[in-house]
Formats: C-alpha cells, sequence, structure tokens
C-alpha cells in the first residue's frame, strides 16, 4: 500500500513540475532520481528557505512566514503545482515591482458579518490569511462571516483558507478568480480562469472533508507532462487553437484552452463552466476587482493582476446541534460503500491526508530532482543557504 502511495506521490511530482523544470527535464540535469528518492526535506526547513527567499525579496519577516508556511503546507498536502515551485513567480513579481510587499490590507466597508477588503496589491497568500481571520471572528460574532477581497495576487491552495476555519470549528470556504485560461462551453477563447473553490468541515477525531479544486478538467500542468511523456491528452482536457477539442498535448499547450470540468457539453461541461462563473461572481463581480477576460495573462507581469476572492466562515453551532457527529456518520458510511474496483471509496480531503501521512512517516518532503536542483539554483541567485536534505525515516 505504501509502495503504491510513494509511487503515486512521485508520479504527482513529474505531473506537476512548472514548465521552467519540465525544460529541465528533458536537457538531463545530473541528479539520480534514486538519490532524491532516498532523502527528503523537513517541513521546517521548507518553511525556513522560502521565508528567508521572500525576506531577500522584500517582504516582512512576517509575511515570509505566512508565505513560506502557505506553499509548504500545499507541498506536504502533495499540491506541488501550488507549493515551493510557485515562489518563483512571486519574487519575480516583486523584482519588478508588480506586487507591493509592504502593504497592508485595507478594509473598505464592514457591516456587521460582512467585510470588503483592498488587498493593495500585497502577495495573495497575505492577503488570504488576513480576510479569512477577518471572516472566523464575524462568524464567532454572527454565526456567518463573510469577507471578499480585490486588489489581491495568487493566493495559492484553497484548501489553506478552509483549514483555517474548520480548526476554530467553523466550516470553511473560499473561491478566487484567476488568468483566463479556461474556455466557456461552446466558445474557442479563454473567458475565465481555473477558478479554483473549496469548502470544508470538521468531523470528530480529526477528521472531516476538504473539498479543494479548480473548476477547470484539469490544470495546464497537466498538459506540460504529457507534451514531456510524448503522450496524447484525454477528450475532455483541452481545445486546440482551431477551437476543436485536441488531443494532442503540443497543440493543447500551444492553445492553453482548458475545458471546464466535465469537458464538452456533451458530458455537462457546462456544469464546471456554471461553477467557475459562480466563482467569478463571488469574486471579481462583488468586489470590483478584474474580471474574467480582462485578467491579465497567466505568468504575465505586465501589469497588476488585481485579483478577487471570497472568504466565508459559517458556525455550524448555529444550526441543529449535533452536525459534526453526523458528518462523521456521513463520511464513514460514505468510506464503507461497496466498491466498483479495489479501491477504497474516499472522501474530498482523503487523498492529501494520505500524502501528509507518508511525509509525516518518512521525516519530510520528498522533492522531485529538477525541483531540488532549481531551489539549489535559486537559492544561490537569492543568496539564501539552500534546503537541507536528511536521509528518508525507515521507521515504518
Ligand atoms: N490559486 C489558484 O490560482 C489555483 C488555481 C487552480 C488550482 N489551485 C489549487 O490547486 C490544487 C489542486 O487543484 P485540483 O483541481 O487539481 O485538485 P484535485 O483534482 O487533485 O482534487 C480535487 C478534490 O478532489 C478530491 N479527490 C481527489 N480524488 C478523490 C477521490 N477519489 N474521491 C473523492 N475525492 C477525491 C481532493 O481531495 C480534492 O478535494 C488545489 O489546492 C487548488 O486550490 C489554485
Amino acid at each position: 500500500m505504501l509502495t503504491l502511495i510513494r509511487r503515486a506521490t512521485f508520479n504527482r511530482f513529474l505531473e506537476l513540475l512548472p514548465s521552467s523544470t519540465l525544460s529541465h527535464a528533458r536537457t538531463g540535469i545530473r541528479m539520480t532520481s534514486v538519490e532524491c528518492r532516498d532523502q527528503v526535506v523537513p517541513k521546517d526547513e521548507v518553511v525556513r528557505f522560502i521565508e528567508e527567499c521572500m525576506c531577500k525579496a522584500g517582504t516582512t519577516p512576517e509575511d515570509a512566514r505566512i508565505v513560506g508556511h502557505h506553499l509548504m503546507t500545499a507541498d506536504y498536502r502533495g499540491h506541488f503545482s501550488h507549493g515551493m515551485n510557485r515562489m518563483q513567480m512571486y519574487v519575480k513579481d516583486i523584482e519588478v515591482k508588480i506586487t507591493d510587499p509592504v502593504a497592508r490590507p485595507e478594509i473598505l466597508t464592514d457591516f456587521q458579518a460582512i467585510a470588503l477588503v483592498d488587498g493593495k496589491n500585497m502577495l495573495g497568500q497575505v492577503v488570504g490569511k488576513y480576510c479569512m481571520e477577518l471572516a472566523m471572528e464575524k462568524a464567532k460574532r454572527f454565526g456567518i462571516g463573510m469577507v471578499a477581497a480585490r486588489g489581491s495576487n495568487h493566493y495559492g491552495i484553497c484548501g489553506y483558507y478552509t483549514m483555517m476555519a474548520m480548526e476554530q470549528g467553523l466550516i470553511g470556504f473560499t473561491c478566487t478568480n484567476t488568468s483566463p485560461l479556461m474556455a466557456p462551453t461552446r466558445s474557442m477563447k479563454a473567458g475565465l480562469g481555473t477558478n479554483p473553490l473549496s469548502m470544508g468541515m470538521a468531523a470528530s477525531d480529526n477528521d472531516g472533508f476538504v473539498l479543494d479544486m479548480a473548476t477547470t478538467a484539469v490544470a495546464l500542468g497537466k498538459i506540460e507532462l504529457a507534451i514531456r511523456k510524448n503522450e496524447s491528452i484525454p477528450e475532455g482536457w483541452a481545445l486546440g487553437s482551431n477551437g476543436e477539442v485536441t488531443r494532442d498535448a503540443e497543440e493543447a499547450f500551444k492553445a492553453s484552452l482548458l475545458m471546464p470540468l466535465g469537458g464538452s457539453e456533451h458530458s455537462s461541461g457546462y456544469k464546471g463552466y456554471g461553477l467557475a462563473l459562480m466563482v467569478e461572481t463571488l469574486c471579481g463581480i462583488l468586489t470590483g476587482s478584474n474580471f474574467g477576460p480582462n485578467i491579465r495573462a497567466w505568468k504575465t507581469s505586465d501589469r497588476i493582476a488585481n485579483l478577487g476572492q471570497c472568504f466565508m466562515a459559517i458556525n455550524p453551532e448555529a444550526f441543529a446541534s449535533g452536525s459534526k457527529e453526523r458528518l462523521t456518520i456521513l463520511l464513514k458510511q460514505l468510506r464503507d460503500l461497496p466498491t466498483s474496483g479495489e479501491k477504497p471509496v474516499l472522501v474530498a480531503g482523503d487523498p492529501e491526508r494520505q500524502h501528509m501521512k507518508k511525509v509525516d512517516t518518512e521525516g519530510g518532503i520528498t522533492y522531485h530532482p529538477n525541483q531540488l536542483k532549481a531551489s539549489e539554483e535559486f537559492a544561490k541567485h537569492m543568496g539564501v543557504q539552500p534546503m537541507k536534505l536528511v536521509s528518508k525515516s525507515t521507521n515504518f
């Protein structure tokens, strides 16, 4: 079982490597995967490394820690596409002065359970944490708190904010708009982003569910992986430049037209499109941030992102008592359902829980060799100590 999880995790690294790292893979950096798979980076060391890089880039130590903890958490949960490998993008945005590393968020309107925040073009993780803390404070006073932000940037994994609320016994919800990458059903041009959302609630005994998902069928990274493996992509992932569904990974990457969750109209892709539009309404439309196709293109820094984000915290105690116990029962009932194959039924958050367990057992996070190489080079660029690897724990 553990071997299976390990293999799946390693494959996931490959899947989620950014294009720069994949091109390293193509050009063949010398660091054998066997060598690196025997070594891990302790979570604290990941945070230390990111923190130092962000400080060097110009953030306050406090904000650097927020970003460090967030990106480490993404890697810890197995979402490497939104972990440490995003740091370079944030640093670059600070270097070209398109993100402000020292501003503070400002509450623009505050009406009981609701507030509108201006993120002042700060790092998204700092804005996100600030807004979710405000929403939780309101939920404790009013039963529900909803905070929406404009003037924000890429804020990482949605699940981070949901879990902040869950840790306080609250239901968490968040979503963000993003750069246009999704072609709405019947369109051949990107009109919305991958617009992810997350909702979660804690059950008893540290259990719970955390739904955390993009509203596109897949992330662009999965198409990059298919190119590297010289594989075609499944139908329903992406359109080619001619607006037709394509199975050609190169063509899909060139066009960068992801299909909504569900794929084509025939397989109900309009539902994913609808969800993305729901996210856009809560984020861009409510806040006055950039929205839809008006957001800057992915990975460009020619103008500020001005993203919109939404955060909600709800106190379940404000409703019928016993919801935590009922959720515990439901999660068990779902996981105990008869299976159609060999794999057990999971609930949202289980794959991440399995990954975290593996990291804990092994004493740290296993990074892909090319990711390690890239971070070593980045350490030199930033003038900070590279990450120290330790031997993987074998006490299991
Ligand atoms: N900030 C941004 O701009 C941005 C954009 C897109 C995605 N993201 C983040 O990227 C991460 C990955 O998103 P994704 O859509 O690729 O996630 P995913 O497809 O890996 O998982 C989506 C959800 O499905 C659940 N899941 C997976 N397998 C399951 C199974 N067999 N049974 C039941 N549930 C299962 C997961 O626990 C998760 O909650 C998320 O953390 C998301 O917030 C961020």
